[in-house]
């Protein structure tokens, strides 16, 4: 165990109470008649499932995959998720990682950049990759081997949609950190690293800067950047049928360490939006299958109307393309039903084309990748009109364990 996690360790159990620099409370609104204090919601952190999942999408991502370093011991592995189970339970809750002023001449414990911010609805939602179970030449790094879930299969490929940067692909361990202040992720992540020390590399991350899903009946649909309405027929976090039909991983299932939990495919989709500008309104609309302004399927008038995918017009061609995005990705053509959760990325200026670096970073959880995303994306990919605007530049696939018991721990159902 690294000296700063163990130092973390009892600064964060012995002083909790005296360190705590928001009280936990599940909604915004303070006591009858005063004003909710700015960023003081907090997201349960315990529960059956991880938060972060079901969860109503926050405005901001801070998404990090870890790699863990060579000479590593399992023992070492499940004391570090131990540790961050406490880091993120105190987080979450509106408290520091620990002590922000020791004496006696030792760093603080907690940097201090997130002090009086408030928890922000911070979401801190862990999953483990297939190679932390086994490495691309078969060897069982951690004894993990015999507990791999048949579903945690790479990713194929989707032919030219596909131009992935490995560096910025997969991982041992991913952190999906979900908020409504940058700062407040930038915090959680700090402190993720720094208590990892010794254990764990940071492989790759990726900021998003608003939801580019809604997941919630109580969310307006947000927009991405291609200026369309996304969400409109997302599931819905609080369908608690939905959720266990196409979200949470089932006793019957397998294996067993994954009850209760899901699986996590993030896609960074970069949108080719110097061809996208120079497409008509009527393309732009063709390619979904609904309006720009309003989000309505183009064979109704309101955004919620149910899409009518046999409505065709005068001369019999239908109102929703055979190509439409909505068409091909809606159920009842592809068979498949996933939660999205996606988050908007703009990481500046392409050095080779000059283009913006923009796009979507697509994440969705779903029980098993295998039968949903990966059968999806297949159908999509060879006939989506809306491939003529993206690539994929970055693939990950996490197992996200279930939640925790007040005396739990993150993987505790895979370690122990
Ligand atoms: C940059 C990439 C993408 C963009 C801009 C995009 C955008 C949209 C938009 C605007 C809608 C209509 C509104 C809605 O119902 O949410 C939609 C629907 C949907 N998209 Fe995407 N999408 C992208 C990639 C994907 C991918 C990779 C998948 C899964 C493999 C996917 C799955 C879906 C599904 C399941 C629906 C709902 C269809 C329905 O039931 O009506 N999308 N998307």
């Amino acid at each position: 165990m690294s000296l700063s996690r163990r130092r973390f360790l009892t600064g964060a159990g012995g002083t909790a109470a005296a360190l705590a620099i928001g009280a936990g409370c599940s909604t915004d609104s303070g006591p009858a008649g005063a004003a909710a204090r700015p960023g003081s919601t907090t997201v349960p952190f315990e529960g059956e499932h991880q938060a972060g999942v079901t969860t109503a999408t926050q405005q901001r991502l801070l998404f990090v995959a870890f790699d863990v370093l060579p000479g590593t011991q399992p023992a070492d592995l499940s004391l570090l998720l131990q540790t961050w189970t406490t880091l993120a339970r105190r987080l979450t809750q509106g408290q520091t990682a620990g002590n922000t002023a020791p004496a006696g001449g030792a760093p603080p414990d907690d940097n201090g950049e997130a002090l009086g911010l408030g928890p922000n609805s911070l979401t801190m939602t862990f999953g483990f990759g297939r190679s932390l179970f086994v490495a691309t030449d078969g060897t069982d790094r951690f004894g993990l081997a015999a507990k791999l879930p048949a579903a945690l299969q790479d990713i194929p490929s989707f032919g030219s949609l596909d131009v992935l940067d490995p560096q910025r692909s997969n991982g041992d361990i991913g952190v999906q950190i979900c908020c409504d202040d940058p700062q407040v992720a930038f915090h959680a992540v700090h402190h993720l690293a720094r208590t990892s020390k010794g254990v764990l590399t940071a492989r790759w991350s990726q900021l998003g800067f608003g939801p580019s899903s809604s997941t919630s009946t109580k969310q307006t649909t947000p927009r991405n950047l291609m200026g369309f309405k996304d969400g409109t027929n997302n599931l819905n976090g609080e369908d608690r049928a939905a959720m266990t039909e196409a979200v949470w991983v089932g006793a019957s299932d397998g294996p067993a360490w994954m009850t209760g939990g899901t699986y996590l495919v993030a896609r960074r989709i970069r949108i080719l939006l110097e061809v996208w500008d120079r497409a008509s309104l009527t393309d732009q609309q063709t390619t979904f299958g609904r309006k720009k302004l309003n989000g309505a399927p183009l064979s109704g008038s309101t955004e919620f109307d149910d899409l009518d995918l046999d409505n065709k017009d005068r001369d019999g061609v239908p109102t929703i393309p055979l190509t439409a995005h909505v068409r091909l990705a809606h159920p009842t053509t592809s068979g498949v039903k996933l939660l999205r959760r996606g988050y908007n990325y703009a990481d500046g200026i392409d050095a080779v084309t000059g283009q913006l670096d923009s796009g979507l970073f697509f994440i969705a959880f779903q029980r098993n990748p295998a039968t949903q995303f990966v059968e999806l994306q297949q159908q999509l990919a060879h006939v989506d009109a809306l491939n003529e605007y993206i690539k994929h530049t970055s693939s990950a696939l996490f197992a996200v364990p279930p939640g925790v018991a007040a005396d739990g721990w993150i993987g505790r159902s895979l370690f122990e």
